[in-house]
């Protein structure tokens, strides 16, 4: 069954304000990994779970065609508003069902996503539509961020991590995925030739208010506020008012840095 913890207009329009780019670091991995196995790859690439197409529109200069898929019509309508590129198209359909012909795709990648899959029918789809030599690329970043600010880098990545406590009870069960590092999601692909990256630290200047805004998109976030309203905007009023009192700044507008702890997995199916 697919989980749908995406659906809301609010959230997508917020998801495209707030979430970032995948980092250049992530994507040179992809390519160089592609570039051994497969020099020729320029045809077609599929993005799943693409959401608000971050990373749909990064791959567009590499491929001739591009598609990004996602069951939530609301990320989707946001990315089709947010792509120029002529050669990316975006359809709304499940991970585990992508509407192409078999063996027709180069790449196949899934950013911040495939925990939500089901991923044994993923792979098995994954399979299907990969051209011999074709590569898979999921990658993620953890729940442990860190927030940096001078020196009270320490007492502001705490706070992050309260946060990150109150938001246990609504948290779905497959966020255990990114707890492991995603080390089942590995495992459970059958080919040989797979590697698993972990340790790639990014790091995103933004300001406070984009790191709330940033907090909000959270899928926990938006049931708690959903389930009870008060109790979250209190929950999200204090930790901006510890953040900004750590900071000894009452502007939003100060700028922090975020860093991510990401993992990706790359693998190519045999010839
Ligand atoms: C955290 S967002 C990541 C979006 C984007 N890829 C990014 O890098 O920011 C996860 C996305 O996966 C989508 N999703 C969840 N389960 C899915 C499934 N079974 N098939 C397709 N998309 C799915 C959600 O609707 C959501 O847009």
């Amino acid at each position: 069954m697919v989980t749908r913890q995406f659906e809301g207009k609010q959230q997508a329009s917020d998801y495209q304000k707030f979430r970032f780019d995948p980092s250049q670091e992530i994507i040179d991995l992809i390519f160089s990994y592609v570039d051994e196995r497969f020099p020729k790859l320029s045809e077609f690439a599929v993005d799943a779970g693409c959401g608000t197409g971050q990373n749909t529109r990064v791959l567009a200069p590499y491929f001739k065609k591009v598609l990004g898929i996602d069951i939530s019509e609301a990320q989707i309508e946001e990315a089709k508003k947010a792509t120029r590129s002529p050669n990316v198209t975006y359809r709304v359909c499940p991970a585990e069902e992508v509407p192409v012909g078999d063996t027709s795709v180069d790449l196949l990648t899934a950013s911040i996503a495939a925990h939500w899959f089901t991923i044994e029918k993923f792979l098995k789809e994954v399979d299907r539509i990969l051209k011999p030599g074709g590569c898979l690329a999921i990658f993620t970043y953890l729940p442990s961020m860190e927030v940096h600010y001078k020196d009270c880098s320490e007492q502001m990545t705490q706070v992050f991590a309260e946060v990150g406590d109150s938001l246990v009870p609504y948290e779905h069960e497959k966020i255990y995925h990114l707890k492991n590092g995603c080390k089942e999601m590995y495992e459970s692909i059958p080919y040989p030739d797979k590697r698993r990256i972990e340790n790639i630290v990014t790091k995103f200047p933004m300001p406070l208010s984009g790191l709330m805004g940033l907090i909000q998109t959270f899928p926990e976030v938006q049931i708690f506020l959903k389930t009870k309203p008060e109790e979250a905007k209190e929950m999200l009023r204090t930790a901006e008012e510890r953040f900004l009192r750590l900071m000894g700044t009452s502007s939003s507008e100060t700028e922090v840095e975020v860093w991510l702890q990401n993992v990706l997995i790359l693998a190519s199916k045999p010839q």
